[in-house]
This record gives C-alpha cells, structure tokens and sequence, in this order.
C-alpha cells in the first residue's frame, strides 16, 4: 500500500517548475537571466486598491466572513457582469474564492464524476488538464493550429464532444497564446453547444480586460444567451488589477451549481481573505481608469515582442488579441543545433538551451499541450524585453 493517494499519481508535476527552478538556479550562481516566464503583471496594485485593504484592517474586518464571499462584494459583482458583459446575476448565483484557479477547482470538485470528460483547446493554461484528473475527469485535450491563430474551429469542438462530455473550457484572451475569439468566432462554438445540451460551459475571462487593438471581448452566456443555464462565468482580479498575491477570483452561474461549490469550499478553505475581498471591492467598484493605462503600456510591449521575434528566420510569431503572452511556433529551428553542441530537439530542448546559453527563462510549449513553440511573457519592462528578444534573436541565429 503505497501512502500517497491514487488521485495523486493521476497527476503530473507541473513542467513549467523545472525551467522556473533552473532559472533561480542559474541566478543563484551570479548568472544574468531574464525571465520571460511570470504570468503576473509587473505593476504594482492600484493606490486606491491597497488604501481600501489598509482600512480594512484597520476597522476589524478581520475575522471570517460567509463561507463564498461578503455580500457587498457579491453586490458588486453582479454589477460588474451587468456593466461589462450585460449579463443579469443575483448574489446567491455568486462564488468568491481564493483566486481564480480556486473557483475552477471548486467547479470541477462539485461536478465531476469517474468518467466525465472535459473539452479543453490546448495550447490550454497548465492547470486545466490535472485539476480534472484530481476531480476525477477526463481531460479531453483538443489542439488548435497556429494557422487558425490559435482558436479551435467549430468542426474540432464538435469530433471532440460525445455523450460523456460534461463541460467544455473556454479561455479567450489565452494563456499562453493571448488569442481572443471575436464574438462571431465565439457564437460559431455556441452554436455548437447548442446540438449539445447535456455539455456546460466554464469561460475562464480571467484575461477580459487585456485585450488590445480593435478586439471586443465577449463571453459565452452574452453572445448565447440560451447558455446562460449551463454556463459558469469565472472572472478574477489578479491580472486586471495587478493582484495576483491578494487571491480573489469569482464566478456567476446556476444557483444549484454555485451552491455546491459553495459545500466543497466550506469544507476546504472556508471564506477567502477577509481583507482581500475589500480590496476586490474596491477594485470592481473604483476607478477603472488604469485599465487602460496598462493597457497602453502592454501593446506596446507585445508589439516591440511581436517584431523582434517575427524577425529570426525558423520563428513565426502571431499578433495575439490580449493578455501578456505571445506564443511564437519554433518548427523552422527543429533539428539544429547550438555552437555548444547541443540539438534541438523539441521545444523543451530549446527552451533549456535558451537558458543555460543565451539566460532568458521561457515556457516551453509541451507544458501548454501544442509543439514546438514557446511562451513568452511581456509583463516585464520595454528595456527587459528588448534586451531579451536580442538575446533570443542571437542565439536563432547561432543554431546551425
Ligand atoms: C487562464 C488563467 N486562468 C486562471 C488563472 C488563475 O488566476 P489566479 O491567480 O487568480 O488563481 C490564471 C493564472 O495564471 C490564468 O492564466
């Protein structure tokens, strides 16, 4: 009998850990590497943001609150999905967690049984695919093209669903490929869903306002409103609001479905900070200003990343609509090698060797589940960037 959990071993290690830890190791050692690989905004939290927290504290609002989230905060989420997303929720279709990771691991904890399958686009955000096996799932992995710039077709959604389906995620602007499905790409995916309805819906917006150019977010439940039903809106404020260590996420959606995560959160973590969920109140109910200032500040950065990368023979790098990520496919420098000596075998390889020879820390795409790419992070400074993109740029160059 072995101690650790069978569930356990269904799980894999997350593979951006390796890189993330040769990176500091290489640090450690006096070396000078960029990374590339956070996937956190580089801003501090708003003034105001931090002001709320502090007061707070300072009036006691310390000690448990209900179990999924305060009702001004709940208030004021329900006014954020009619405000942005024309979307009509009461407070008890409204979960509050610790951070968005946390609202999709209640989901699945509520809902999935041996067997059930979730539909999950890859390139996809690391965690989708273990938290379904933790919950006892069956990721259904789905890879997209980067001549579709990254988006699944509605022919792809439809060969992967069967009888077994029970949720399909949905992650528009992407981590790591930072694509965003215009509302007619999306309602080509509704549609879909609509010949299925035993399938539910779990949009993962957690990237809704970075999203840069002409682009228009849309959400499932407003392009499709016959989904509203069977889908759960996840929303959060770590990457909007540059507050990713305060650990908030939300989500709207059915009262039964909201209502079981609520049992599995009670017996888990109970509330979430009681401080931070004043801090996300101010966050949805301030100024929104500073969204678009950061805004400003990251398509610039993606367009300096975009053009940098587009310029290395062997590298092809999509303009992507939102987030901080850009996901550039490496297929022309496969079976190269460095001046030390070492083959390019995959992007994994690359991705060591860019590393330990050229110091810049990115993700290699075998972690996201589409190859041979890499991920690259532009929520770091222009002079950072530019440095690491030459860097990167040198070390094509270099691979014969
Ligand atoms: C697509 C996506 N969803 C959810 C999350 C989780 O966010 P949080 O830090 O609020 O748990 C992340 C964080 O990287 C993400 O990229």
């Amino acid at each position: 009998m072995t101690f650790l959990s069978q569930t356990l071993a269904r799980v894999k290690p997350s593979p951006t850990m390796a890189m993330t830890a040769k990176a500091q190791e290489l640090r450690a050692a006096g070396r000078d590497v960029i990374g590339l690989s956070a996937g956190e905004p580089d801003f501090d939290t708003p003034e105001n943001i931090r002001k709320a927290a502090a007061a707070a504290i300072d009036s006691g609002k310390t000690r448990y609150t209900a179990v999924d989230g305060i009702p001004e905060l709940k208030a004021a989420i329900c006014k954020k999905f009619k405000r942005d997303n024309g979307l009509e929720y009461e407070p008890a279709q409204v979960t509050v967690n610790a951070g968005g990771k946390h609202t999709l691991y209640n989901a699945f904890m509520a809902t999935l049984n041996p067997g059930d399958e979730v539909v999950i686009p890859a390139p996809y955000w690391v965690s989708y695919p273990d938290m379904v096996r933790l919950a006892g799932g069956e990721p259904v992995l789905v890879e997209t093209r980067l001549e579709d710039a990254f988006k699944l077709t509605p022919e792809a959604l439809e060969a992967a669903i069967t009888e077994k389906t029970k949720w399909f995620i949905f992650n528009s602007p992407s981590n790591p490929t930072g694509a965003g499905y215009s509302a007619a790409e999306l309602k080509a995916l509704t549609d879909v869903l609509m010949r299925h309805p035993h399938v539910w819906v779990m949009t993962d917006d957690m990237y809704e306002h970075l999203a840069y150019d002409d682009f228009k977010f849309a959400t499932p439940a407003e392009v499709e409103p016959a989904l509203y039903d069977r889908t759960l809106t996840c929303n959060g404020v770590s990457k909007a609001y540059a507050m990713t260590g305060w650990r908030i996420g939300y989500a709207a959606g059915p009262k039964a479905l909201i209502a079981a995560m609520r049992k599995v959160q009670s017996q888990s973590t109970s509330n979430p900070c009681s401080v931070s969920q004043y801090a996300a109140l101010e966050a949805l109910n301030g100024p929104q200003d500073y969204l678009a200032a950061h805004n400003e500040v990251f398509v610039r950065r993606r367009n300096l990343v975009v053009k940098m990368l587009s310029e290395i023979d062997g590298v092809t790098c999509p303009v992507p609509e939102g987030a901080f990520y850009v996901y550039p496919s490496i297929a022309g420098l496969i079976g190269k090698s460095t001046p030390k000596g070492t083959r390019i075998e995959n992007d994994e390889a690359f991705a060591t060797a860019l590393l330990e020879e050229a110091e810049v820390a990115v993700v290699f795409g075998a972690a996201f589940g589409l190859s041979p790419n890499f991920r690259v992070s532009y929520a770091t400074s222009d002079a950072l960037l530019e440095e690491a993109c030459r860097r990167i740029q040198t070390f094509c160059a270099s691979l014969t």
